[in-house]
């Protein structure tokens, strides 16, 4: 191990000796894959640890992790939304870790680790709302979408794409976010009426406003920073923040329970919640407002200030009992239409 891993690690492990065995980690990034690799490329570079990365959405991400508990495999959960990473300390399929970063990071992403009783922590946060392909709407002479009850709209139909909640992280968001504007019932009202707008329930959050940006579909429902990130890359999309107000995600991290590297968890969890860590996001395209009060906040990223946000309920929410439900529910009166 390098010395400079060796001083990022801790004198803790250091004195342990456990650091020379740290030197593979199995990795699950639920966020975008460029950043992903970007974070591990510069991991890599760094020190002595090889890191075996897989890009997996955030239910995705859960369901393998769940189906492995008998025999991990993974050693860290890097990313995607929280609530799934929440369910996943509640059924103590993570880890408790308190890291001496903690002191250093935004309230928000201590609180997520509060709430999950030290088995997550808030990596990076972003609200929801959506992209759309502004020459489209300007062909089909409609008015860009400001609320969620302009996606209704019947000349929207087979335009608008969003993830199955089942999969996405995001698309989980966005259904815990209806509930909570609409009440359960007004919410499944609308998204049984939404799905005549939809054309396809992709599996990653971010797949909608990609097809947007190139044309495959009118608009996509993201966090609104992934719709930055084409904005950003010169496609004509518009960026919206939901006029009723919308939920957003505090992207998280989680070191899973009797995984087979713990040590080079702890190295990759510690260094990753450093602003020189965070500060690689923006280059690979990640918009998002990082945990650490001294990362850089980037320029084009979505200010939660300036959001009419409502007052998301992480531990309702991210619990196994609701999150189970509402997702069985979507699937029988949902995804079933399709
Ligand atoms: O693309 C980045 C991102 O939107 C993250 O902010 C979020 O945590 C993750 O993707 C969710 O991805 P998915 O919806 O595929 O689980």
């Amino acid at each position: 191990m390098s010395t400079k891993f060796a001083l990022l690690a801790g004198s803790a492990l250091v004195a342990s000796g456990l650091a020379a065995q740290a030197d593979e980690l199995n990795l699950v990034c639920s966020a975008d894959n460029a950043v992903c690799e970007a974070l591990v490329a510069k991991f890599e570079s760094k020190g002595d640890i090889d890191v075996n990365m897989i890009r997996l959405s955030s239910g995705e991400a859960y369901a393998k992790i769940r189906a492995e508990a008998r025999n991990p495999q993974m050693d860290l959960w890097w990313g995607g939304t929280g609530d799934p990473h929440l369910q996943a300390a509640a059924d103590e399929l993570t880890a408790e870790y308190k890291s001496d970063m903690l002191a250093e990071l935004q309230p928000w992403a201590v609180s997520q680790a509060e709430t999950s009783g030290y088995r997550t922590v808030g990596v990076y946060s972003g609200a929801l709302g959506w992209g759309y392909n502004a020459e489209i709407f300007a062909a089909k002479g409609i008015e860009g979408p400001k609320c969620w009850a302009d996606l209704l709209n019947p000349a929207l139909a087979d335009e608008i794409q969003v993830a199955d909640p089942n999969s996405s992280g995001t698309a989980y968001t966005v259904l815990a976010t209806l509930v909570q504007l609409m009440g359960e019932e007004e919410a499944f009202e609308y998204l049984i009426k939404l799905g005549d707008n939809v054309s396809q329930y992709t599996k990653s959050g971010s797949a909608p406003v990609k097809s947007a940006a190139r044309g495959e579909a009118g608009l996509g429902i993201v966090f609104m920073h992934d719709a930055v990130k084409q904005a950003e890359s010169g496609f004509p999309i518009e960026v919206v923040a939901p006029c009723e107000g919308t939920g957003y995600e505090i992207g998280s991290m989680s070191i899973i329970a009797d995984g087979p590297n713990p040590e080079a968890a702890k190295v990759f969890y510690d260094w990753v919640l450093t602003p020189e860590a965070q500060n690689i996001m923006p280059g690979a395209g990640a918009f998002q407002i990082p945990s650490n009060k001294s990362s850089i906040l980037p320029e084009a990223a979505p200010k939660l200030g300036d959001i009419n946000l409502i007052d998301y309920d992480f531990a309702q929410y991210g619990s196994s009992e609701r999150r189970s439900g509402l997702l069985a529910r979507w699937d029988r009166e949902v995804g079933a239409l399709k």
